[in-house]
């Protein structure tokens, strides 16, 4: 069977003939010869089509291809005259899978709807597929942090009976005869009772929050990542998520050069990212930003303009640790020193991004726990199984969640987080 070939591959094949399939995504002619730019999904390539190497219908035939045309290609890969490893396709034969009719997206600058309206066709430009590239690689790079940590992937349900991090975010749906359930906020309370089983676990998948909020870090729908340890208290929690950061941030300067070229992302700025990050305290942390000028008193959450603020000399993300407990959600454990505070942690990335990771230290005393989920009025029959777990073989816990989309939008540098998620669901769009 024919060998399959990649334009990420082309160097291998130096002077030798391959076929490439693929779209083309832009060309021109100077009357003789055809240049034509080739993507595959791997990569970007020059064709080079002389009117002289093919049949006359061949040339003729060659006229008729537009933008996003599907085409096979054979030619002899060649490299650039001036730039070393950069190579291109003499092209030898060709064959047209489809005429594209004229093509919406264009050189010109489109306004952000019109390209969220044509988020199917927007996803192959070169910017948007760099993105994706680098989020499947954030993606990889996790899994392979966690399996060398001795964590297993474990999967937590979607439909849940309850929430997790409050209930002004909920998604509701109908549930057969049992009533409403929710669309999962995070996978947290159900890693709580796999580490009992497993010691450390992650999981990664969809979650759902009806934000209200329009800002650039908020979506409906994202891909969350949260982790859990048995036997791990705030500081060693702190510990792995800066671990974690720093190893996926390498991975990605590492193995995506060209992608975060095409994004023209500082990589210098990525190569100052190394551990350990910065630690503040929440009390800290307002003092700090009331000097700097805004109004945040001490019992608020950082907002997102307090958030840039505060890391705005910063080289390297930012821990903000020991939140107001009544702020925070129900599970998280309080400080022995202070108990007005939750051993707790966000991290906040550089440059603007702000928060990436929500993480603490979990309850682990079945009575504390009991009395948090009275107090904030918690249905207590969707919570016992969660409360069991604190009463065969309780330990010492802690773990946390990163936002896909968040980490993405602050590695590649992209402002609004709805280009790094291929369909983005936001308070005022479904579709497509
Ligand atoms: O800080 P959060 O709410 O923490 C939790 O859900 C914990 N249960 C996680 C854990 O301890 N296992 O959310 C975690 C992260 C945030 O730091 C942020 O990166 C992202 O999820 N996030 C959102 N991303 C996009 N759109 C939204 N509406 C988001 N809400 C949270
Ligand atoms: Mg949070």
């Amino acid at each position: 069977m024919q060998e399959k070939f990649y334009i990420k591959d082309l160097k291998k094949f130096k002077n030798q003939q391959v076929v490439l399939c693929g779209w083309i995504y832009n060309l021109r002619s100077s009357g003789k010869i055809m240049f034509l730019q080739l993507r595959d999904g791997t990569g970007f390539c020059q064709c080079i089509l002389n009117k002289k190497d093919v049949k006359y219908e061949k040339w003729n035939q060659a006229q008729k291809i537009t933008i996003e045309s599907s085409v096979k290609i054979t030619g002899l890969v060649v490299e650039h005259p001036k730039n070393k490893n950069e190579f291109e396709l003499q092209v030898k034969d060709f064959k047209i899978y489809q005429i594209a009719e004229e093509y919406p997206i264009s050189k010109k600058e489109h306004g952000p709807e019109f390209l969220l309206d044509n988020r199917h066709l927007w996803l192959r430009s070169k910017k948007q597929w760099a993105i994706q590239q680098v989020r499947d690689e954030i993606i990889s790079a996790t899994y392979d942090f966690f399996h060398k940590e001795n964590f297993i992937k474990i999967d937590s349900p979607i439909l849940t009976p309850n929430a997790c991090e409050g209930t002004t975010t909920l998604f509701g749906v109908e549930y057969f005869d049992l009533g409403k359930a929710y669309l999962s906020q995070s996978g947290q309370l159900y890693l709580e009772a796999a580490i009992m089983a497993h010691g450390r676990v992650f999981d990664f998948g969809p979650t759902f929050r009806a934000e209200k909020s329009k800002t650039r870090r908020h979506l409906t729908e994202f891909w969350m990542m949260d982790a859990e340890m048995a036997f791990c208290d705030h500081e060693c929690n702190m510990k792995m998520q800066e671990n974690l950061i720093s190893y996926v941030v390498v991975q990605v300067v590492k193995n995506k050069k060209t992608e975060l070229e095409i994004l023209e992302r500082d990589i210098s700025k990525l190569e100052k990212i190394k551990v350990p990050f910065d630690r503040i305290t929440h009390a800290q942390a307002v003092k700090k930003l009331q000097k700097l000028g805004s109004k945040i008193t001490e019992k608020d959450d950082l907002g997102a303009e307090d958030e840039t603020l505060l890391t705005k000399d910063s080289d390297i993300p930012m821990f903000v640790e020991k939140w107001p407990k009544e702020i925070k959600a129900f599970y998280m454990k309080c400080d022995k020193e202070n108990s007005k505070l939750a051993l707790c942690s966000d991290l906040i990335a550089t440059e603007g991004h702000g928060e990436i990771i929500g993480g603490s230290q979990r309850e682990d005393d079945y009575k504390v726990l009991q009395a948090r989920i009275i107090k904030e009025k918690l249905p207590m029959k969707d919570f016992e199984w969660y409360l069991d777990l604190r009463k065969y073989g309780s330990v010492s816990h802690s773990g946390f969640g990163y936002g896909l989309e968040r980490l993405t939008g602050w590695i590649t540098g992209i402002h609004h987080i709805r280009e790094t998620i291929p369909f983005p669901r936001m308070i005022n769009r479904i579709r497509p």
